[in-house]
């Protein structure tokens, strides 16, 4: 058995992975690091508590002591650093958060990994580090590193790092940088999630600018068997780009929501746009899939139909989400784009 050290498990695509992990491997024990901030629910992963293979621990990665004691404690084979302050919006009101987790918790994991041998740290990354995309063409893995908001600034300092371990000490390190992910357990902050709330609950639905901006939409479920199998197949030192073939303008998912619920259009509510606003993203997952024979196995179509029901199912889930911190945060956002 080989131990996997996943940080940030109790997040919405962590959770996932770590049910992943205990659902389709034999030989991989997990332990969840997460401080369980407003984004960290430990209700995503009751159902696999009993688990002998899996255990939690509460720490901050950006603290070293706490980092230090859990790597002295366990020998890990693996880390795989999903830890991080993923909302673009949050990182405009408040970036200093976002250096700290994002930058400096990938170096104290970096260090304490490669102090303790592990034979692999995976690095999420995002495409958010190429920046923004014109009309035509898809970021590869050689796309220049253009980040343009404090969040994704902060994730390319993460990757540089990360890579100067590899080049540097010859640590083993892979990264991944994948397109917007959907799926179940997303909290309700993120476009897909906080549209089919507010849906259900009759609130409006805050669109940013002309809603023209593309994202290029994977399941999380396919984020996570993408992961696995760069963690076991990728090579030392490469970055592989993770998409969903599912380019989609803003608006038009919105539309689809409303469909799916029977909801009128009239709910849309065109708000300020973000400041500084990406247009378009878009991945190419050529290198991928010819060097780790992995391709992404849900259409949009199919997997926004699956997400709707989970959250049409799990009200219960996103109500609590919603009734928590992030009420003050949504009433603030909003309120400044004049929603
Ligand atoms: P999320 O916000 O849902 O979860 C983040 C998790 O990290 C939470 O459980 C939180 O408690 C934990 N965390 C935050 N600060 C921490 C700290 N200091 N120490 C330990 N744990 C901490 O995020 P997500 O959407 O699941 O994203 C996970 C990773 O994937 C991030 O690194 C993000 O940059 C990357 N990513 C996300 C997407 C997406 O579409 N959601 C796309 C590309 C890349
Ligand atoms: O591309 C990968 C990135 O995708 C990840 O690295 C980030 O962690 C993740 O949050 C996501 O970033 P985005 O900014 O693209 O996702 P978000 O869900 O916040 O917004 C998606 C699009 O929808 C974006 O163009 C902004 C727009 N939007 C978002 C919200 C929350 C709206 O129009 N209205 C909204 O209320």
């Amino acid at each position: 058995m080989k131990t996997l050290l996943v940080t940030g498990g109790a997040g919405f695509i962590g959770s996932n992975f770590v049910r992943h992990v205990l659902e389709t491997t034999e030989d991989l024990a997990v332990v969840n690091l997460d401080l369980l901030t407003y984004a960290g629910n430990l209700e995503n992963l009751t159902d696999v508590e009993g688990d002998a293979r899996y255990t939690f621990r509460k720490a901050d990665v950006a603290d070293p002591v706490a980092i230090a004691a859990i790597f002295e404690e366990t020998k890990f084979d693996y880390v795989v650093n999903f830890a991080a302050e993923s909302h673009v919006d949050r990182s405009i009101l408040d970036p200093g958060i976002f250096v700290r987790t994002n930058v400096m918790g990938t170096q104290v994991l970096l260090d304490r990994a490669k102090a303790a041998g592990v034979e692999r740290f995976l690095q999420v990354s995002t495409d958010e580090v190429y920046g923004s995309l014109g009309p035509e063409g898809a970021f590869t893995e050689s796309s220049p590193i253009q980040p343009n908001s404090p969040y994704s600034a902060s994730k390319a300092g993460a990757d540089h790092l990360v890579h100067a371990f590899g080049h540097t000490f010859g640590f083993p390190v892979v990264v991944t940088r994948c397109s917007n992910n959907y799926g179940p357990y997303q909290f309700p902050e993120k476009l897909i999630p906080l549209m089919i709330s507010n849906a259900l609950e009759g609130k409006s639905l805050p669109v940013y600018g002309d809603g023209k901006q593309i994202r290029d939409w994977l399941h999380v479920r396919d984020h996570c068997s993408a992961i696995l199998t760069a963690l076991r197949k990728g090579k030392d030192g490469e970055v592989y780009n993770i998409g969903g073939n599912a380019e989609m303008e803003n608006i038009r998912v919105v539309e689809l929501i409303l469909e799916a619920l029977d909801k009128p259009k009239s709910l849309i509510e065109y708000v300020t746009d973000r400041p500084g606003h990406d247009r378009r993203y878009a991945i190419d997952p050529t290198k991928t899939r010819e060097e780790l024979g992995w391709s992404p196995s849900y259409t949009f179509e199919g997997g926004i139909e699956e997400t709707i029901r989970w959250y049409l199912e799990h009200r219960d889930w996103w109500e609590r989400v919603k009734a928590g911190e992030y009420r003050n945060y949504y009433e603030r956002m909003y309120a400044d784009r004049g929603a």
